[in-house]
């Protein structure tokens, strides 16, 4: 073997091993970015040895490029869904009914599992390779979502065997694990945006991304739990199906359990009503099946279920708090939130719950919530914690009204809270509320912004309060000495962090406008702006009629971003800026090619408005589609609009769209317009 060959083999067993220790140990040895450069080697010796890839490397996971909408695959024997039952008669009743249909006196094995809350997938090989991965869809037809299967570690290429069947179709549930529910929603809250409410919806939004390089940061996850169509796989029963997945190289939850009457189910489901919560992903409930598939034959299927499986729901959770305190939290535009304390704290989903946000002014008055208050608490999706109501009943009297702070509690400054918002917020200029700064700070050293390297949230903190950094310039003037200075800072880490400021210099102009904080502009609104001006200094000049010419920039943004850029400090903070080396231009994008890839079709400066739910798309999702078209998304309608793009419970803006005379789109002529038939 020659020394490609021998390195790229050492690169796929590391890569194997670091992915494990990643996904199954949850215990990561290398950073994020040392295993890019393990695959990134790979995917060159590849490149250049054409002959050394196989199908089943790593690199064929990652690195593909976006698709342009979805297909759709008919399923080879329906995804059927399960019927639910809530309590132990209801389970009783089913197994009496299961009996009925059976031989009298016959043994039934139930298998019993936990209930995974994701999205149901089939995947099918043909040949031992991995060839279609879709959704459930109606049940009849899914979409087709391989490109974002492919990114996922879970999810064998090959199958572990040297005689693959010709046809093998598994059926199992993708999903997220809390903690990266939570890592992402972090991400999207420092972006200001609506953070997802569950593991199950995140998963069903990553699943719909067009891009797998997208999708394959949100790490998604598989557990398979039964066969569909499959060729020569002698199968009897569910626990040999079991087996046979996980020898095949499937990932298979490893808490199912067997139990030999309808009793010995029951009590087994009860030691998981709490024991759940200790998971790192969500359940929302057990399935329990008829083992045995002579008797799921036997038994056959109603027009919607099978009648040999059950889903069984636990009952979300609830508990009765007394609100003692209102917390004041500053954020990085300075809006006040509310946070709610708790005395007794209460187990909730498995953690301890003290606080919860109580989200802005106006929610407060609206849920009449007031300190003192007899408080009913629920974790929304089974992770947020919400004050659901106020049990009114057991007001005593002594409750009290929260005024908002008349000044910061970080700063104080004076506070304010205009008519018509529902924030109350700190006034102080910018760069001079300590809590406005940290938070500035790490919308400007996230990910989707500067990406900044070991820049997080506890080196920010320790930043700005030992006073080294008082704005985003500070970054910039950091060096070893001032890192060192500040207490468990190693020299390795200074050099790591010094080296990630250094590189982020040269991020560009979109990541650089995402970063800054301007009111208004998130990542798309940010890459809109440096497309259209592709220099710092175009945009910052510009004026409000000019910047209202831009798609999706109503008058009151308009008018947000002039104020922003005409602002002293921010006109000191972009030449302190550009003085330190950073790069404020940014390249015109070219959208012929992707327009290419759809039939010819492009949107070349067509103003696009979505509005409603839509079935086949994620707003984020069809935004990039016409984006990638030469399209401009936007969010308002307007006489520019060239076409709005309604999907269900449509409101005012479909109005108005009507009423302006703009062209309205199903979401099926918005694919035969870009040339996809749906
Ligand atoms: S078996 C015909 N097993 O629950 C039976 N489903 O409401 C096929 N689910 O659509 C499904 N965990 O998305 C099965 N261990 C499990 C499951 C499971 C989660 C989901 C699946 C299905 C839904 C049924």
């Amino acid at each position: 073997m020659n020394a490609a060959a021998l390195r790229a083999n050492e690169l796929r067993k590391l890569i194997a091993y670091h992915n494990h220790l990643y996904y199954t140990d949850a215990a990561p040895e290398i950073s994020d970015r040392d295993f890019d450069h393990l695959l990134q080697e790979l995917r060159r010796i590849e490149s250049d040895h054409p002959e050394l890839a196989t199908p089943d490397s790593p690199t064929q996971r990652v690195g593909g490029a976006p698709i342009d909408g979805f297909q759709t695959v008919p399923h080879r024997i329906p995804m059927l869904s399960i019927d639910n039952t809530y309590n132990a008669d209801e389970l009783r009743d089913w197994d009496r009914s299961l009996r009925k249909l059976l031989t009298p006196g016959e043994r039934i094995d139930y298998a019993v599992e936990l209930k995974i809350d994701g999205v149901a997938m089939s995947i099918t090989y043909v040949n031992g390779l991995l060839s279609v991965g879709a959704t459930r869809g109606d049940g009849e037809q899914g979409d087709d979502v391989t490109h974002n299967l492919r990114t996922m570690p879970d999810v064998p290429l090959q199958l572990k065997t040297d005689q693959p069947p010709h046809l093998f179709e598994v059926r199992g549930e993708v999903y997220l694990t809390r903690a990266d529910l939570i890592r992402i929603n972090r991400l999207r809250s420092e972006r200001g945006e609506k953070p997802y409410e569950n593991c199950r919806n995140l998963t069903a939004g990553s699943l719909k991304l067009l891009d797998p390089k997208q999708s394959a940061e949100r790490r998604l996850r598989l557990f398979t739990y039964a066969l569909g169509v499959v060729e020569d796989v002698p199968i009897v029963s569910h626990r040999d199906s079991l087996a046979l997945m996980a020898k095949l190289g499937f990932p298979v939850n490893p808490h199912t359990e067997y139990r030999d009457s309808i009793e010995g189910v029951i009590e087994h489901i009860a030691t998981w009503n709490t024991r759940r919560h200790d998971l790192p992903y969500d359940t929302d409930g057990m399935v329990i099946k008829v083992d045995s598939f002579a008797q799921r034959e036997q038994l056959g299927t109603t027009s919607k279920f099978p009648r040999w499986a059950r889903a069984y729901k636990f009952a979300a959770e609830q508990a009765v708090t007394k609100l003692v305190r209102v917390e004041v939290q500053v954020g990085r535009t300075g809006k006040l939130t509310p946070v709610a304390h708790f005395d007794p704290p209460v187990r909730l989903a498995g953690t301890t719950v003290s606080r919860a946000t109580l989200h802005n002014a106006e929610e407060m008055t609206r849920k009449d919530i007031r300190v003192g208050d007899t408080v009913v608490v629920e974790k929304a999706g089974e992770i947020i914690p919400q004050v659901v109501r106020v049990e009114t009943a057991a007001r005593t009297g002594a409750e009290q009204i929260f005024d908002f702070p008349l000044a910061c509690p970080i700063c104080g400054a004076p506070t304010r809270r205009d008519a018509g918002s529902p924030f109350v917020v700190c006034t102080a200029p910018r760069g001079q509320c300590g809590g406005q700064v940290k938070r500035q700070l790490r919308q400007f050293a996230r990910r989707e912004a500067m990406d900044i390297e070991g820049l997080g949230e506890k080196l920010i903190d320790q930043l700005v309060d030992t006073g080294l950094v008082q704005s985003i310039t500070d970054i910039y003037q950091l060096d070893r000495s001032k890192l060192l200075s500040l207490e468990r800072m190693g020299e390795k880490s200074a050099q790591n962090i010094l080296e990630g400021v250094t590189q982020s210099k040269d991020r560009g102009l979109t990541r650089l406008l995402a970063g800054i904080s301007i009111p208004h502009v998130a990542e798309s609104m940010a890459d809109i702006l440096a497309q259209e001006f592709l220099t710092m200094d175009a945009l910052a000049t510009a004026d409000e009629t000019r910047l209202g010419q831009v798609e999706g920039v109503g008058p009151e943004r308009a008018k947000a971003i002039r104020e922003y850029f005409q602002s002293e400090a921010i006109v000191n903070m972009i030449a302190d800026l550009k003085e330190a080396g950073l790069r404020m231009t940014e390249e015109k994008r070219d959208t012929s090619a992707n327009a290419a890839a759809v039939g010819g079709v492009s949107l070349q400066g067509k103003t696009i408005v979505v509005t409603g739910s839509l079935q086949r798309y994620e707003r984020n999702t069809i935004e990039s589609l016409i984006k990638s078209l030469g399209g401009k998304p936007s969010g308002s309608v307007s006489k520019k609009t060239d076409y709005l793009v309604a999907g269900e419970k449509a409101g005012s803006k479909l109005d108005k769209a009507r009423e302006l005379g703009v062209t309205v789109l199903t979401e099926d002529e918005f694919d035969q317009l870009i040339g996809k038939h749906p």
